[in-house]
């Protein structure tokens, strides 16, 4: 579908969008069919060289729990993965280069794919050419980097160290990964202070111009002990489940083939319906979160970060309730 500029903007703001909702579930239904791909989440460690001005876990945090797991638990969250039929894990960290360097990134995963078979997607952060290359060369399939937002301006203001002007530092390293052979992900929060109408029509014009393979986005969820939680700069952009699938529907409609979760972010917005919401605006993707019980409550980049502990059978039956309520099914992708 072309959809231009005004289209965007006219479904950003209608006052009803579930006929939106019904042509992204229509196109999803088309290039992906009924099935659902999960991807096991392993939140490596809470450890961060940042002080992004909105997320829990940035450097100046001193209240934060920090925690790095082992090569030995990673490994075996990566077989858990693989006896749940997930397929791919992501490996996601606070960037933190001297904890995770490039050797040891290679070296796990070369172990994860060596043993356990699986897709492996990285999510850590800005990294140089030479480390994602690495990377890649020792089997990595995927990365995971959020621009965040395409406004300059205000990437600039809540990234601390961010250059002002010049080329957008993530979507650079986004580009440069795909001439890697990546599959890339990207995408943007939503309701930040100060962000713009106008900048999330740009955001999802940019999704479609990288041609991601992987679109993560959600609601921005303000954490009191950070710079942007104490911020009362409003927003033109609302933090609701609603925007939220508006977005992840419209992403469809741009990249009909894209792979879409229904993020953590919008579950945590809105418990009872979020992630359900989320599959009826057309997405794709579940990521349950597999980080070791003892650790999982140290990754708060927001407050009361919903966890769907995948491991436990009860947890799995509710999703998998959850999909069949909408006509889906969890489907293995490798
Ligand atoms: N609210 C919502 N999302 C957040 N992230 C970080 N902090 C927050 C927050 N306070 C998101 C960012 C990042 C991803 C890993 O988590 O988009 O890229």
């Amino acid at each position: 579908m072309n959809l231009g500029r005004n289209d965007l903007r006219r479904w950003l703001t209608a006052p009803d969008a579930s006929a939106l909702f019904a042509e992204a579930r229509a196109v999803r239904a088309r290039t992906k069919g009924d099935g659902v791909f999960l991807r096991g989440l392993i939140e490596l460690s809470s450890v961060c060289d940042r002080d992004c001005l909105y997320c829990g876990m940035r450097h100046s945090n001193q209240s934060a729990r920090r925690y790095a797991l082992r090569d030995d638990e990673i490994l075996a969250c990566a077989r858990l993965a693989r006896d749940l039929r997930f397929g791919t894990v992501v490996l996601q960290a606070g960037e933190c280069p001297s904890l995770w360097t490039r050797d040891r990134v290679a070296a796990l995963v070369r172990r994860i794919k060596g043993e356990t078979g699986q897709r492996v997607t990285l999510s850590l952060g800005e990294r140089s050419e030479a480390d994602t290359a690495a990377w890649r060369e020792a089997g990595a399939d995927r990365y995971l980097l959020r621009f965040e937002t395409t406004d300059r301006a205000l990437f600039a203001h809540i990234h601390p160290g961010a250059p002002l002007t010049g080329a957008h530092p993530r979507l650079d390293q986004l580009r440069r990964m795909k001439a890697q052979g990546y599959e890339i992900g990207a995408g943007m929060m939503l309701g930040l202070p100060g962000q713009t109408l106008e900048s999330v029509v740009e955001d999802l014009l940019t999704l479609r111009d990288l041609a991601v393979d992987m679109v993560g986005l959600g609601p921005y969820l303000s954490h009191p002990q950070t710079p942007l939680g104490q911020e009362s700069t409003p927003s033109e952009v609302p933090v609701s489940a609603d925007f939220t699938c508006r977005c992840y529907a419209l992403a469809r409609l741009l990249l009909p083939a894209a792979n879409i979760p229904s993020t953590t972010a919008l579950s945590t917005l809105d418990p009872a319906h979020g992630r359900h919401m989320g599959f009826e605006a057309g997405a794709n993707v579940f990521m349950p979160n597999l980080t070791p019980a003892a650790y999982r409550d140290g990754y708060q980049i927001y407050p009361d970060k919903i966890c769907v502990v995948a491991p436990e059978a009860d947890a799995r039956s509710a999703l998998y309730a959850d999909l069949a309520a909408v006509g889906l099914r969890h489907a293995y992708d490798h």
